[in-house]
């Protein structure tokens, strides 16, 4: 279920409610007047004007300011101007690691400053909840070693609300989290009993309102995972409503039959089947996406299919052996023993140690890498396809991270619709806002419509653009002018130096 309603009698209501949140602060009665308003359906844009009360979007229209509703004051109006600025519902980041972050680091700067108003956690098997450690082991590192605090979902979900970060929160229960939640060796499938386990933490998580499951059966504490494994975990999501996500089992030579076992996964399952970070890895592969989407063509005609993407060439991930074939280019973001090493390439860490690419791989371990795997053609059609949402994937917690923390969703504008006119304005939009909610199970969110909740985002169509790079990764992007989130205005770009101004996200509840 929903946690809110689009009763408009509700308003009043939630106009308080706001103002004592934000400590009376004016913004919580804001006219967005005279912008392009791209409503987030993919459908064309029109000139007009957006009014924003306490959280929620009480009217769309044109000329908005002499036709106020019932109970709004004029004086008590915020108004901004958007002329030749677009207005649309706030990004979904619907690919993220961000579980532990958003505790850590609540402002968000790297999702807010891109326009980004919420999150989806939990991707690619690993998520925070529900499993304590006071030590994780990889790949859960990804989110910090000593994260793991979380035994239920309830008990994250009280963590987020007491953090009380910038942007909304929709959790993903990782497959990964629940074998090291329930196994004690993870180069084996799960016996009857590991499995009735892992279905039970689950079930709860569900029932707590979590969107779905996700898995990363490249991972080798998955890999030994069968598919049954997996489908009889889905199928406890599908009881819910929720999705299953997936790094898929190989995203190289075998990545057709790993969409197969994917698509078998969540058809038998009865569960929507979103591939993550979609991509056709290493060079032996590259021009593959001409079989692989029509696939994902294909299996849409018995199932329900999406995919997400990144819009780089390269990966990232941990410092992992097999990924390095001495061909393509190796970035190191992080390692522990050797530090020093982080922002440099690979080959010249290696010729300076007279070793191969692998031996100083070795050496570098535990580590963090990003992979230049991937051929352009490849990553345009994939962005382009039409079920294709963009999630940044971003690693937040890499000491020199891959851009896509901080550019992804700006370098889909400003590459990928404007340079390349790879699709429509209107289309760019619908893939980081509408699509994601509607396949994510995420309610009231992702359009913008009168009832909807004020999550919602200003930016200037000409400029806006990504400023993180390989070599400087931690770069605001230009362009995100406004951001709401649940009305309240988090983040004004344009700024000397960008900040979050507040913090008003909520952890979101799955809803239809
Ligand atoms: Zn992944
Ligand atoms: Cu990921």
């Amino acid at each position: 279920m929903a946690e809110q309603t689009s009763d408009p009698s509700n308003h009043s209501v939630s106009l308080s409610r706001s103002r004592e949140k934000a400590g009376g602060e004016a913004d919580t009665v804001t006219l967005l007047e005279a912008g392009l308003i791209v409503d987030g359906s993919g459908g064309p844009g029109w000139m007009g004007d957006v009014l924003l009360v306490g959280d929620r979007i009480l009217a769309l229209g044109e000329g908005l300011r002499h036709r106020l509703p019932d109970g709004i004051a004029p004086e008590a109006l915020h108004v901004v101007d958007c002329r030749a600025k677009v207005v649309s519902p706030g990004f979904i980041d619907v690919h993220t690691h961000d579980d532990a972050i958003v505790l850590r680091d609540p402002l968000c700067l790297p999702k807010v400053s891109q326009g980004i108003t919420t999150v989806v956690t939990g991707n690619c098997g690993i998520s925070l909840a529900p499993y304590r450690t006071p030590e994780a082991l990889p790949p859960l590192t990804l989110l910090g070693a000593d994260s793991f605090r979380h035994a239920t979902m309830a008990d994250y979900r009280a963590a987020v609300e007491a953090a009380q970060p910038a942007l909304n929160v929709a959790a993903l229960v990782g497959h990964t989290t629940l074998r090291f939640a329930t196994m004690d060796a993870l180069d084996r499938a799960a016996t009857d009993d590991e499995r009735a386990r892992m279905a039970a933490l689950l079930d709860a998580c569900m029932a707590e309102g979590a969107h779905g499951l996700s898995s990363g059966l490249f991972y080798e504490q998955a890999f030994a995972a069968p598919a049954d494994e997996v489908t009889a975990l889905a199928r406890v999501v599908a009881r819910h409503g929720g999705v299953y996500a997936t790094h898929l089992r190989s995203e190289m030579e075998s990545i057709i039959e790993a969409m197969h076992e994917a698509g078998d996964t969540a058809f038998t399952a009865g569960a929507p089947l979103v591939i993550s970070h979609h991509k056709c890895a290493g060079p032996a592969n590259w021009g593959r996406t001409k079989q692989t989407l029509p696939l994902v063509d294909t299996l849409a005609e018995r199932q329900e299919i999406a995919l997400d993407v990144y819009p780089y060439v390269a990966g990232s991930t941990v410092l992992r052996e097999d990924l390095i074939d001495g061909v393509i280019d190796v970035l190191i973001t992080w390692s522990d023993p050797h530090p020093g090493t982080t922002g440099r390439m690979l080959a010249d860490i290696a010729r300076e140690w007279g070793v191969d690419q692998r031996e100083a791989c070795r050496r570098l371990q535990p580590g963090g890498a990003c992979y230049f795997q991937m051929q352009e053609e490849d990553v345009e059609r994939v962005i382009a396809h039409p079920r294709t949402m963009i999630g940044s994937d971003g690693l937040p917690h890499d000491r020199h991270p891959h851009p896509r923390l901080w550019g992804a969703f700006p370098r889909v504008f400003a590459r990928y619709w404007r340079d390349r006119q790879l699709f429509t304005l209107e289309q760019a939009v619908h893939k980081m806002t509408g699509m994601t909610a509607r396949n994510m199970r995420i309610a009231d969110r992702g359009l913008l419509r009168a009832g909807a909740m004020a999550d919602v985002v200003v930016f200037d169509p000409r400029t806006v653009a990504d400023t993180a790079t390989y070599d400087r990764p931690k770069s605001a992007s230009v362009g995100i002018e406004r951001v709401y989130v649940n009305g309240v205005c988090a983040y004004l770009g344009g700024e000397q130096e960008p900040a979050v101004r507040a913090r008003a996200g909520r952890m979101l509840h799955r809803g239809g």
